[in-house]
């Protein structure tokens, strides 16, 4: 330890000790423990280890009153919430648990086990491209997708080329020109994929007054989104008795009330897949719920790269702040203090000498 550091230290050690100690440092010195290489300080007083064996028994009587009463404060306040918050969750939870209710009319989805969740799980790239083709043949000819882009696509489940070929097949709606009136043109990788209807009323004339919902973000705004789709596409029934359904409604017991403004739309070989998947209902459904995740979780994927590139660096870091911590910052913990009086003749500290 350099001499510049010496008083630094003389005076961290006279704080702890406290103000009534009567000791004085006259020498500061460092030697090493040969077994275990720790460094060892040398402290030279007369009653130095009575006042520092005081200050450890009554460490809360003297000059850290305060600081431990409020230590103690905090514990308990700590404590407090901690207890508060588990019991208040476990409260909401007994509470907030699903009562079955006579008048529901729905049924919860069956829980699927969907090959995207999990920690490490992505998308399955070729099932998005099937559910595309599934929307693009079955759903769009009432959902629109206006929140998807076709550049979207790109890169996703297919190449840039293949997107730039399905955009020459829809007209888009641009302008106004210099004679200011609007025109159609064909698409381009920048524009949103076009809805079916002009706007919401055009959509509830067509369908028996139902708005068919735009699609891009349908599987967040549902509860158990992917489960209630695939539940909705796949569930229809005949209605029980009792049940009255008006024209253009089918009885879907996963929709809330059970009388669904859509009919049964996927029927099997209703797609013809490119890459020769048999177009099972089951299959066009599962497809169609793929592709419907990755339009409303665009980032599915990245998200949980970078969540394991953080966790990973996090790690790390966490290992050498701990490490640094133990073995440079926490160094006065890990000292240990020799307490001997120093005999008169003993040659003074190095650093003195120096
Ligand atoms: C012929 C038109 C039509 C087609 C084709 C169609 N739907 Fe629908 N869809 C509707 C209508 C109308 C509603 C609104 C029903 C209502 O509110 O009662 C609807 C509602 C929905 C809903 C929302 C239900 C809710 O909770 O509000 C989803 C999800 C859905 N459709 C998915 C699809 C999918 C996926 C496809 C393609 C496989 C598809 N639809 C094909 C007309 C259609």
């Amino acid at each position: 330890m350099s001499c510049s550091v010496r008083p630094l230290l003389a005076q961290l050690l006279k704080h702890r000790i406290g103000p009534s100690s009567s000791s004085e440092f006259i020498g500061l010195d460092r030697c090493y423990s040969a077994r275990s290489r720790r460094c060892f300080w040398t402290l030279a007083s007369d009653n130095f280890d009575r006042s520092i064996n005081d200050n450890n028994n009554n460490n809360c009587n003297r000059s850290g009153t305060t600081w431990c009463r409020l230590k103690k404060v905090c514990l308990g306040l700590a404590l407090a919430a901690g207890t508060l918050a588990t019991c208040g969750t476990v409260v909401l939870r007994v509470l907030g648990s699903p009562v079955v209710e006579a008048g529901n009319a729905s049924v919860h989805p069956p829980k699927l086990p969907w090959g995207f969740n999990g920690a490490f799980a992505s998308l399955d790239h070729s099932s998005v491209r099937r559910g595309w083709q599934v929307y693009k043949s079955v759903c769009s000819a009432c959902h629109s997708l206006r929140y998807v882009a076709f550049k979207d696509l790109v890169d996703v489940c297919y190449t840039e080329d293949e997107v730039r070929d399905m955009c020459s097949e829809y007209e888009v709606k641009d302008g106004p020109n210099e004679e200011g009136e609007y025109f159609m043109r064909p698409a381009k990788l920048s524009d949103k994929v076009p809805g079916p209807y002009e706007n919401e009323e055009a959509a509830r004339f067509a369908n028996n007054a139902a708005l068919p919902v735009d699609l891009s973000f349908v599987v967040n705004a549902r509860h158990h989104g992917p489960d209630y789709v695939f539940g909705l596409l796949t569930g229809y029934r005949e209605p029980p008795a009792g049940v009255e359904l008006m024209e253009g409604q089918a009885f879907n017991p996963y929709f809330e009330g059970g009388a669904l403004g859509m009919m049964e739309m996927l029927q099997d070989g209703g797609v013809d897949y490119d890459d020769g998947t048999p177009a099972t209902k089951s299959q066009m459904a599962k497809d169609v719920v793929e592709f419907l995740n990755w339009t409303a979780n665009q980032e599915w994927n990245t998200r949980k790269l970078y969540a394991m590139k953080t966790i990973g660096v996090s790690l790390v870091m966490a290992a050498s702040l701990w490490l640094a911590y133990r073995h440079k910052i926490n160094v006065h913990k890990k000292t240990v203090f020799c307490l001997q009086p120093k005999p008169r003749r003993n040659r003074p500290c190095d650093c003195e000498r120096s």
